[in-house]
C-alpha cells in the first residue's frame, strides 16, 4: 500500500488537497496530525509539496479484519461506535464516535463500557469532570456529550493526546467544552490541575488506584462521585482499602468477567 505522509491537518493543509488529488490520490484520511493520501502510484508531488514521505506500508490484514467485526457498543445513554457505523446506532442513543487506533479506548473492554455507563447514570449537567488515563479521550468525550461543563483527559502517554483531540473533533464536541493534556495526579508540573473536580473517572489498574486514591480525594470536591475501573476481581481488596483510608464513602461495586468498576462518594470533610 502506498501512503504520501503529510504533516498537518485537513484545515492547515487546505492549500494542498486538490494536489494531492490531481496527482491521483485514491483516498484522504487526517489521523493525529498526519494526513495520509492513499496511491496506486508514485507521482511527482515532491515538486508541489516538498515536506511530504511516501511510505511503503504493508496491509495489515488483521487491522482490515478487526475494524471488519467491530459492532457498536451500547453503554447507557451512549452507543459507542467507529466512524463508518453511526448509521446503527439505536434511536434515543446518543453516538460516540471512536476511531479505532493506537489508543486505548474503543469501548469494546468491559472496563470502558462499564465506566461510560457509570457516567451515563450521573447527572453531568454543567459539572468538572476529570478523566485520568484518557487514552482514546473516550471517558472524557462521553463526559462532555453527556452534559458537562468541561471535560479534561489527562494522559501520561504523549502519543494519546492528539488522538483524544481528534475524537473529540469527530464528536464535535464544542471547543472549550474538552482538554486533553500529557500529565498525571500526583506530579509537581502539573499545570492543567487548576481547579477542582466534580467528578472523577479513571480506568487505570489496581496498584495505581491505590497509589492515587490520596490524589483523587484532593482533587475531588466534598462528595463528588469517583468511578475507577481497570481493576482485576482479586485486586478489589486492595482499592477499597485505599478508599476507606483516604475516607471515601458509600462504596459500590460492579463486575463484568474478570474486571471490576468501583463508585464512591468523595470524603465531605477533609
Ligand atoms: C486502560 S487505558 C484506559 C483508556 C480509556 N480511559 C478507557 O477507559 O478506555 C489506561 C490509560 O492510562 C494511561 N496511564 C497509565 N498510567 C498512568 C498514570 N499514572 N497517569 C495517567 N495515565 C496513565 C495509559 O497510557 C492508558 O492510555
Amino acid at each position: 500500500m502506498l501512503v504520501y505522509h503529510l504533516p498537518g491537518t485537513f484545515e492547515t493543509r487546505e492549500a494542498h488537497l486538490d494536489l494531492l488529488w490531481e496527482a491521483g490520490a485514491t483516498g484522504l484520511e487526517e489521523r493525529a496530525g498526519l494526513i495520509r493520501a492513499y496511491f496506486d502510484a508514485r507521482s511527482d508531488l515532491h515538486a508541489d509539496i516538498a515536506d511530504g514521505e511516501w511510505r511503503e506500508e504493508v496491509e495489515q490484514d488483521w487491522q482490515a479484519e478487526f475494524r471488519r467485526t467491530l459492532r457498536p457498543v451500547k453503554a447507557g445513554r451512549l452507543t459507542i461506535v467507529p466512524p463508518w457505523l453511526t448509521r446503527e446506532v439505536e434511536a434515543g442513543q446518543l453516538p460516540l464516535i471512536i476511531e479505532p487506533g493506537m489508543a486505548f479506548g474503543t469501548g469494546h473492554h468491559a472496563t470502558t463500557r462499564m465506566a461510560v455507563e457509570a457516567l451515563s447514570e450521573l447527572d453531568l449537567t454543567g459539572l468538572r469532570v476529570l478523566d485520568v488515563g484518557t487514552g482514546s479521550g473516550v471517558l472524557a468525550i462521553a463526559a462532555a456529550l453527556l452534559g458537562a461543563e468541561h471535560a479534561l483527559g489527562v494522559d501520561i502517554d504523549p502519543i494519546t493526546i492528539p488522538i483524544a483531540r481528534e475524537n473529540a473533533e469527530i464528536n464535535s464536541v464544542p471547543a472549550g467544552r474538552s482538554r486533553f493534556e500529557e500529565g498525571s495526579l500526583g506530579l509537581d508540573h502539573a499545570d492543567w490541575q487548576d481547579e477542582p473536580s466534580d467528578v472523577l473517572v479513571a480506568n487505570l489498574y489496581a496498584e495505581l488506584h491505590d497509589l492515587l486514591a490520596g490524589e483523587y480525594a484532593a482533587q475531588l470536591r466534598a462528595g463528588g462521585p469517583l468511578i475507577l475501573t481497570g481493576i482485576l476481581t482479586n485486586k478489589l481488596p486492595l482499592v477499597r482499602e485505599a478508599l476507606d483510608r483516604e475516607g471515601f464513602e458509600a462504596v459500590q461495586v460492579r463486575e463484568d468477567g474478570e474486571w471490576v468498576l468501583l463508585t464512591a462518594r468523595a470524603p465531605a470533610a477533609r
